[in-house]
């Protein structure tokens, strides 16, 4: 794709996410309000994630959380340990609402508004951790050129570290459909084109309202492994996990059918040896 069928796509996302960001904040901020009030709250609870994020030791490691949204995640990462924080996010809205929090706890993480895609080169080389969490790969119209900036970002020995939802969910009905076999195949795995949606982008608190077109791309397993590899990066680690970190899936995680809802995968950057 190019840069400006990229920009064009991006820059609709961007209104969508400006659209519903007031919306976000209405329904959760209050409580995010709370749970930043006690020192030890994270918003981190899957089982999986926790235990990746112990194991690779976060502790005094430079973050940077690409697709932050309000920065609630990377607020938790700073909470646990972690050195130098920056939360990288395209919508204004959210940005400010992560800046005001981190100000108002005294949670020292950095926030920046951009477009990933447009990421000034000041950052380059600064990074322990690349951070990618749910419902950010989807929302990105080219993963390749995604992953060599996650790539630049990182310093030698680095890693990109991606809790996600699993692609095979995105086959099934979600949690609001009126299909009642939730195992049902109901979609394509394999989508060359974006799908253009108007419906309500306020999972969080349900309000019902015609959103602004957004563009969302189903990347399957392979082409997210593949544009790793493809960008300098090694798999270290795969996890498949039938824990639902979407909110669109919670009736299918409940069934324990054995459905893949999530992953994490860590890639390192690969290192580069002159002579
Ligand atoms: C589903 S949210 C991520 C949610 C996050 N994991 C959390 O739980 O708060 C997706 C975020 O991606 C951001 N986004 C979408 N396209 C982007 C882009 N091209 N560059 C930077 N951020 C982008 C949106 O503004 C939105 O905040």
């Amino acid at each position: 794709m190019n840069k400006s069928d990229i920009k064009k796509i991006t820059s609709a996302n961007k209104k969508a996410w400006n659209q519903v960001a007031p919306l976000h904040k209405a329904a959760a901020s209050e409580q995010l309000d709370k749970l930043f009030s006690d020192h030890n709250a994270t918003v981190q609870t899957d089982k999986e994630l926790i235990k990746v994020l112990d194991e690779i030791s976060i502790k005094g490691k430079d973050i940077v959380h690409l697709c932050c949204n309000n920065g609630s995640e990377l607020l938790s990462l700073k909470r646990m340990g972690a050195g130098r924080c920056m939360g990288i996010d395209i919508s204004e809205l959210a940005i400010e609402e992560g800046k005001r929090r981190s100000e108002q706890f005294d949670i020292d993480c950095e926030f920046i508004c951009s477009d990933i895609y447009e990421l000034s080169d000041d950052y380059n080389n600064s990074f322990d951790i690349v951070h990618v969490t749910a419902g950010c790969l989807g929302w990105l119209p080219d993963l390749n050129l995604f992953f060599g900036i996650c790539n630049r970002l990182l310093r030698q020995g680095g890693c990109v570290l991606i809790h996600e939802i699993h692609p095979f969910s995105e086959m099934l009905p979600f949690d609001n459909s009126d299909i009642d076999d939730r195992l049902r195949i109901v979609d394509s795995y394999f989508y060359s084109e974006p799908i253009v949606e108007t419906g309500s982008l306020d999972y969080i608190g349900n309000t019902d309202y015609e959103s602004e077109p957004q563009y969302w791309f189903v990347h399957t397993l392979s082409s997210i492994i593949m544009g790793l590899m493809n960008s300098g990066f090694n798999l270290h680690r795969f996890i498949e996990s039938p824990n639902d970190i979407s909110m669109s899936h919670a009736k299918v995680e409940k069934m324990k059918a054995g459905v893949p809802l999530s992953l994490i995968i860590q890639a390192q950057k690969q290192i580069y040896t002159s002579g």
